[in-house]
């Protein structure tokens, strides 16, 4: 909407995991290292928390580009599954043909011939589990026991674990130690520093602008999202976005202060105001928002 008047071709704060968009700040760079050395060395297993927003998709995203066509790639979201169906979406994800009734040996058998396959070729096999505080033990299980395959150097298997802080409370339970015994790589996402967070809006401006974008932070308004944001990307882009909407309702390229302000109270919900009250005692309780908070 606002994307012609401060010269940019594309809206720069959407809030997709955009590989295209992707800031490197000192901890996204080692943590993209660490998963692409697991990977293309194949050591089996890594593990990546990170707060809500703070870019763990967005690092996926960025991973599965950089492998490209080297590797083949399941990627496992949200699931409540039985072990049954976690093989058949692993298989459905790896495009390994599967009759829909196949039995688990059947998926086993053909998951294991698909991943001898792949490595005989010289492409590596990755399951990704974005989003690891959903999964239950028992699914945890069911992927370890399958990324077990190994020669006597080389994981078949690359598994790569991602999800939000609590996922670690799941992964401390006992049946899940000779798991946690092959992690050869862990990193904890911690929103930005305020240094951190002023490149990263310059830097997806830049990205989504013709040339040069037509518009300016001042510090103040800088300061003014980062005591709301605190640093948590996701969350960087919803007042920036408002902030540019804010900017060009009012006619003005220069986003100070009092625009993000303006820009922040806008945005719903507001932790900080009365509204917050509202959801107090709600007996259904906490509730995830489009934008990821929860309420
Ligand atoms: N390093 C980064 N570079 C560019 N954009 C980023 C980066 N990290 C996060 N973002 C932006 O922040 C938004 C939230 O990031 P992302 O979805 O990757 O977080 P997440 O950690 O997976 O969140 P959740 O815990 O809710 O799954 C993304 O849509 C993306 O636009
Ligand atoms: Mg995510």
């Amino acid at each position: 909407m606002y994307e012609t008047y401060y010269n940019l071709s594309v809206a720069p704060f959407h809030n997709t995991p955009n590989s295209r968009f992707f800031f490197e700040t000192e901890q996204h760079r080692e943590a993209l290292a660490k998963l692409e050395y697991t990977v293309r060395n194949k050591r089996g297993f890594a593990l990546i928390t990170g707060e809500i927003g703070a870019g763990k998709t967005t690092l996926i995203r960025t991973l599965m580009r950089r492998l490209g066509s080297d590797a083949r790639i399941a990627m496992i979201n949200n699931t409540r599954l039985d072990s049954e169906q976690l093989l058949y979406m692993i298989a459905q994800e790896f495009r390994v043909e599967m009759p829909p009734n196949a039995d688990k040996a059947t998926l086993l058998r053909a998951l294991r011939s698909f991943i001898e396959h792949e490595h005989q070729v010289g492409r590596f096999v990755c399951i990704i589990i974005d989003e690891g505080q959903c999964l239950t033990i028992d699914e945890f299980e069911e992927i370890r026991l399958l990324t077990n395959m190994e020669t006597e150097t080389d994981k078949l298997v690359q598994l790569l674990i991602l999800g939000q802080p609590e996922l670690r409370a799941t992964l401390k339970h006992p049946r899940l130690a000779p798991l946690i015994q092959r992690i050869c790589m862990y990193t904890h996402l911690n929103p930005m520093s305020f240094d951190d967070m002023t490149k990263y809006i310059a830097f997806r401006l830049v990205r989504a602008s013709k040339g040069r974008p037509n518009v300016d932070f001042s510090r103040e308004a800088l300061r003014s999202i980062y005591d709301y944001a605190k640093g948590v990307p996701r969350l960087v882009n919803l007042v920036c976005d408002n902030a540019l909407l804010v900017g060009y309702s009012n006619d003005t390229r220069l986003i100070d202060s009092a625009i993000v302000k303006r820009a922040i109270s806008q945005m719903l919900p507001n932790f900080d105001n009365q509204m917050a009250d509202l959801f107090e005692d709600d007996p259904i309780g906490e509730q995830e928002l489009d934008d990821g908070r929860r309420i």
